[in-house]
């Protein structure tokens, strides 16, 4: 997998047009999920995560999915981040059933297409906020001039413009999962995946990086967001309930879903669909 580094807005040019792509095409949901089941086995024992779950979610959609601890939350964002496998069914990405092709290419279509917000911010603490934002162009073999200025840009769109080479340890919850999701956002993905980002954050402090994500998507990023917290899941304007393994209630998708390309901020559509982050801050 390669970057584009001589193009203006460093959007990435991998997978474009090659079968190991899974780049967003008009009219196709950006997920599509049939009939999957997750069964983990030990032994003699086995647990159904997944029970028979069929989803669609479409360009631009912000849906939240709820439910009690263990009842397959996190084993389907890890089955639609592309972290595991579903043991039958199957996983169509723009348009691309992925969940049978070889690892290192479903490894570059996640790389490429799908960002991670994960409760534990998940950031490296010995490394500045700027390095742990240039990890996944690192994994691209970006060069270290293009990871360098995509970062800083990342950083500033998510507000944190004066905390660049500050260490995790010196950042505050709510600034730590800023720099997670600048670190989603670097590679231009076609989805978000946020699985319990304000679960370690007090309640203003969730609201900021509710409006973020909010602000984000509201420029057309698609969004999937699992939390336990009602308040935090009516930010979404489709909400989905999961109940051992299985989906309990689907509220629909809103009859139009955000796309709003209007308003400047932070995140733009690149060429091939994917975003981009522009200069200016939130
Ligand atoms: N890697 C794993 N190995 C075995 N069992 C697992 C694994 N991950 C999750 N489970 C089980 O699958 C069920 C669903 O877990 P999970 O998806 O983490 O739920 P949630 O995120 O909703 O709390 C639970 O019973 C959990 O114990
Ligand atoms: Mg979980």
């Amino acid at each position: 997998m390669t970057l584009d580094t001589t193009s203006e807005t460093g959007v990435t040019s991998a997978n474009g047009g090659t079968p190991a792509g899974a780049a967003p095409r008009a009219g196709v949901p950006v997920i599509s999920v049939r009939r999957v089941s997750k069964v983990y086995r030990f032994g003699q024992t086995h647990v159904a995560a997944l029970r028979d779950v069929s989803l669609e979610i479409q360009r631009g959609e912000f849906v939240s999915i709820t439910g009690p601890s263990g009842s397959g939350k996190s084993t389907l964002m890890n089955v639609l981040g592309l972290l595991d496998r579903p043991t039958s069914g199957e996983y169509w990405l723009n348009g691309r059933e992925v969940g049978s092709l070889p690892s290192d290419t479903v490894a570059s279509i996640r790389n490429r297409h799908i960002g991670f917000v994960f409760q534990g911010f998940n950031l490296l603490a010995r490394a500045t906020a700027l390095a742990n934002v240039e990890l996944p162009l690192v994994y691209a073999g970006a060069s270290r001039a293009e990871r360098d200025r995509r970062a800083r840009r990342a950083l500033r769109a998510v507000g944190l413009g004066e905390r660049m080479s500050h260490k995790p340890t010196q950042l505050s919850g709510g600034q730590q999962q800023r720099v997670a999701i600048a670190r989603a956002l670097v590679n231009s993905p076609t989805l978000l995946l946020a699985d319990e980002p304000t679960g370690n954050l007090d309640t203003r402090t969730s609201e900021e990086i509710m409006t973020l994500l909010v602000r984000l998507n509201g420029l057309g990023l698609t969004v999937v967001l699992v939390t336990h917290e009602p308040d935090i899941a009516a930010y979404a304007p489709r909400q989905i309930a999961f109940r051992d393994g299985r989906l309990l209630h689907d509220s629909g998708a809103p009859i139009t879903p955000l796309m709003g390309e209007t308003a400047a901020p932070a995140v733009e559509r690149g060429p091939d669909g994917g975003f981009r982050i522009r200069e200016d801050p939130l």
